[in-house]
């Protein structure tokens, strides 16, 4: 926001705003449904910019669901009794949605009801068959849960590969990521990993790698959790071997579920390490043996979260009355104007108050973008402080490094000497101790600050958090006062959505 800007009153920004955005105004019905279906939002004050922390869920979503749960009798599903049947019925119908929603050919992907995104990421990690000459690759940006994987990888002897981003933009490095992807074995299986869009910076990585990597031999599981709640994923044009995602990231309610979708040839390839209840076609004690379930029963471990699991079809339902289009399109908007306003904001001396980690234009990126704020002399302002005073505005943004430590590493810099000597302190370090081992000779930060942008999202939130943000011109970290939390007892380093 131009001092200018900042002086206008919400209505005139706005205009300015549409004068610079004009395809906005092709989106107005979500300023319709925000006031019909989340007006929970304005009735309480709260200005909610942490969608790629969790989608908001409409009204009716809930009354869809409610009413669906009073006006029948569900039990257990998978016995012929009546209610149990109804609730198979239910759960199998919700299944076929949500292969329906991405365009997944019921011939080639199956969809597995899981915990969450990490729930998927997890099954294809325990299940995939690593050893001694097999592959993991992955990108530097990645959530936690991908991440993860390379435990099992390691454990079964594999090796573990990162494919670096460059910098500042934080994109893949392309030509580094071909010089890995050449390096596949074909008699060893291969599995690559990346997010459709990174959970950190908001950059959209290219979905043409998926091809690319299976014509040079990899298995590819795309991770697909911050990019399906603004984006149109259309598995009949790309087709990964795996996808994660969370619902609850998508339209905001149930929590609880996920969904592992996965090409059907990979079927054959998954060993799963165990069976549990629900898993198995046959299994007898005295045998010692079992058969597992040839389909998505095989991965579906014990009792589904079945009351809440039809409660998907109406989120999706919400989101295709709204059309991926028009959401993407006004949270494109939105992500140009906030950054184009954040990047304006100096101090008296004419130094920038932001730094904006990743992308500056919207260019093959999402609304999710990430900052640091920094004094007239370029020092960092505490991360946590900022979150604590955005906290007393009723804004709700995230910091930290949100569960993607590589993408941080990158962001700032921070070198592999630095991370193994805060490892090596194990459990005692803290965050105050790390935030001193990377800070000591330069102004690197260890986490940051993450506003991220959704279906819901309305230019008066935008608004609200440029005024916040315009505050912090000419303070230091003395005038904004100390963090008021904890902080000694802080574990949480390099984790946290
Ligand atoms: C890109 C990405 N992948 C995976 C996850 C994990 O999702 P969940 O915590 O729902 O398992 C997240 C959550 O923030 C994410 O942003």
């Amino acid at each position: 926001m131009t001092v200018d800007v900042i002086e206008m009153d919400e209505q005139a920004a706005y205009q300015e705003f549409l004068n610079a955005y004009p395809e906005y105004k092709n989106t107005a019905v979500l300023d319709d449904l925000r006031q019909r279906e989340y007006g929970r939002l304005d009735k309480t004050q709260q200005v909610y910019l942490d969608y790629t922390g969790g989608g908001l869920y409409a009204d009716s979503q809930l009354q869809q669901h409610l009413s669906l749960l009073q006006n029948n009798v569900y039990g257990n599903p998978h016995s012929i009794n009546p209610t149990s049947q109804a609730m198979t019925d239910l759960v199998e119908t919700t299944r076929d949605y949500v292969l329906k929603y991405f365009s997944a050919s019921p011939d080639e992907y199956i969809a597995v009801f899981t915990l969450n995104a990490s729930g998927a990421l997890k099954l294809v990690g325990e299940s995939y068959p690593f050893s001694p000459g097999c592959q993991y690759l992955l990108t530097f940006d990645n959530h936690n849960s991908v991440n993860g994987i390379r435990e099992f990888a390691k454990a079964n002897g594999a090796n573990v590969t990162y494919a670096p981003l460059t910098t500042p933009d934080l994109r893949i490095d392309q030509g580094r990521l071909n010089e890995l992807l050449d390096t596949a074995d074909p008699n060893h299986n291969n599995l690559f990993a990346f997010p459709a869009q990174s959970n950190f910076s908001g950059v959209k990585h290219p979905l043409e790698l998926i091809d690319k990597a299976h014509s040079k031999g990899w298995d590819v599981f795309l991770d697909a959790a911050a990019f399906v709640p603004t984006n149109r994923l259309d598995l009949s044009q790309v087709k990964p071997d795996f996808v994660s995602l969370s619902f609850y990231k998508m339209f905001g309610y149930p929590t609880g579920i996920g969904a592992l979708l996965m090409n059907k040839r990979m079927l054959k390839k998954l060993r799963r390490p165990w069976f549990g209840g629900g898993t198995v076609n046959f299994v007898s004690v005295q045998a010692k043996k079992h058969y597992l379930s040839d389909n998505e029963a095989g991965f579906e471990d014990g009792t589904l979260n079945y009351l809440n699991i039809p409660a998907v079809k109406f989120g999706l339902q919400h989101l295709e009355k709204i059309g991926m289009k028009t959401i993407g399109s006004r949270v494109n908007c939105q992500t140009g104007w906030l950054m184009d306003q954040l990047l304006q904001l100096e101090h008296t001396n004419g130094k920038p108050i932001v730094r904006i980690y990743g992308p500056t234009n919207t260019d093959m990126r999402g609304g999710t973008v990430t900052l640091n704020f920094y004094d007239p002399e370029g020092h960092l302002i505490d991360y946590r402080r900022v979150e604590e005073l955005a906290t007393a505005e009723r804004i709700s943004l995230r910091s930290g490094c949100f569960c993607n430590p590589g993408a941080g590493e990158m962001a700032e810099a921070l070198t592999a000497e630095e991370m193994v000597t805060s490892l090596n302190q194990k459990a005692t370090m803290t965050l105050p101790r790390f935030m001193q081992i990377i800070q000591h000779a330069s102004h690197k930060s260890a986490g940051a600050i993450r506003v991220s942008m959704g279906l819901a999202t309305t230019f008066s939130d935008l608004y609200h958090f440029m005024h916040f943000a315009a505050q912090f011109k000419d303070h230091t970290n003395h005038s904004l006062g100390q963090v008021t939390f904890d902080i000694d007892s802080c574990r949480v380093i390099r984790d946290g959505s």
